[in-house]
């Protein structure tokens, strides 16, 4: 009998627990958060792969990773994860038994504008390269996880918490936290599927900005936040390493945002309710 429970405890163990340090495909790998995850991932001690469309992006941020941990195994593949064809064809090509994990981040640039006069092309494009990016992603590389591993999807604050202009992130982001809650029922419990809420991060998603609008924008952000700072890619990177490897968390929408889901905008000024007078009463 006890032998019987043995057995099934091991069964068990097996499908529920994620091969730790993990080996984690990371689209989205070449640049910010990706990157971030891929050296998580490579400083515990697991290999990665990082996926994007640009060869030269994908051999910096290698040769970046290699610096910081010059024994980790780290692969690329130049694959547009827009097309469905091209990322079935890469995960046909990934070896059965050697991923654990898979991170997904990839986006393009995000338009902006008022509603009623932005390009509908300009939200279907959005969603291309955030929503469906990621929806290809999961439906052919998770056949080819390991059991016990875990997808990751990356969403954002501007769906729970959204910005005016910013209607197609808030779209594509709340599209993947559906999708997220979706696969951890249906992939469980041989997979876990979780997702990440960042705030604002200083990657370089920002990188086409002039340096002085930039720090206007990371600073007028930072000052509404309660830790009055915004993300750095590191705090995004541990996150989704976390999420990869908690074994008992799926179906998760985490939040890392400094506080920007209850940020205030009144100004302290105008606002009586903060008054000392008032706050005694
Ligand atoms: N940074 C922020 O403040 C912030 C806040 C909230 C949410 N987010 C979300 O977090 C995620 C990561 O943001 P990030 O700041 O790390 O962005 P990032 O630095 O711009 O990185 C995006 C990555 O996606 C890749 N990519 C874009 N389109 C692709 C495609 N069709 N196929 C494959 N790879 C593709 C890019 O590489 P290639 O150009 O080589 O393809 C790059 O590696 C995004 O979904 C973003 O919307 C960001």
């Amino acid at each position: 009998m006890w032998l019987l429970a043995l057995v099934v405890t091991a069964a068990l163990s097996l499908v529920s627990s994620i091969r730790t340090p993990p080996n984690v495909i990371v689209v989205g790998g070449s640049s910010g958060m990706g990157k971030a995850a891929a050296l998580a991932t490579i400083e515990h001690g697991g290999k990665c792969m990082l996926v994007s469309r640009s060869k030269d992006k994908l051999s910096t941020a290698k040769s970046y990773l290699l610096s910081e941990v010059p024994s980790a195994i780290v692969d690329t593949a130049v694959v547009d994860a827009t097309n469905e064809e091209e990322v079935q064809e890469f995960a046909e090509s990934l070896e059965l038994g050697a991923w654990d994990g898979l991170v997904i981040s990839a986006a393009g640039r995000a338009p902006h504008g008022p509603f009623t006069e932005l390009p509908t092309s300009d939200a279907r494009g959005m969603m291309e390269s955030k929503f469906w990016t990621a929806y290809h992603c999961a439906k052919y590389i998770s056949v080819k996880l390991n059991d016990g591993g875990c997808v990751v999807f990356v969403a954002g604050i501007l769906n729970r918490r959204p910005g005016i202009n910013c209607a197609p992130l808030a779209i594509s982001n709340g599209a993947l936290e559906g999708l997220t809650k979706s696969l951890a029922l249906e992939f469980g419990p041989r997979l876990r599927c979780n997702c990440l809420s960042p705030g604002f991060c200083d990657t370089e998603r920002f990188d086409h900005m002039t340096p002085d609008r930039k720090a206007k924008m990371i600073a007028n952000t930072a000052l509404s936040l309660p830790l009055q700072k915004i993300g750095e890619p590191r705090d995004m990177g541990g996150a989704l390493y976390y999420l990869l490897t908690a074994q008992f968390c799926t179906g998760v929408i985490l939040d890392v945002d400094g506080g920007h889901g209850i940020r205030q905008y009144a100004s302290v000024a105008g606002d009586p309710m903060r008054a000392k007078e008032q706050t005694r009463q």
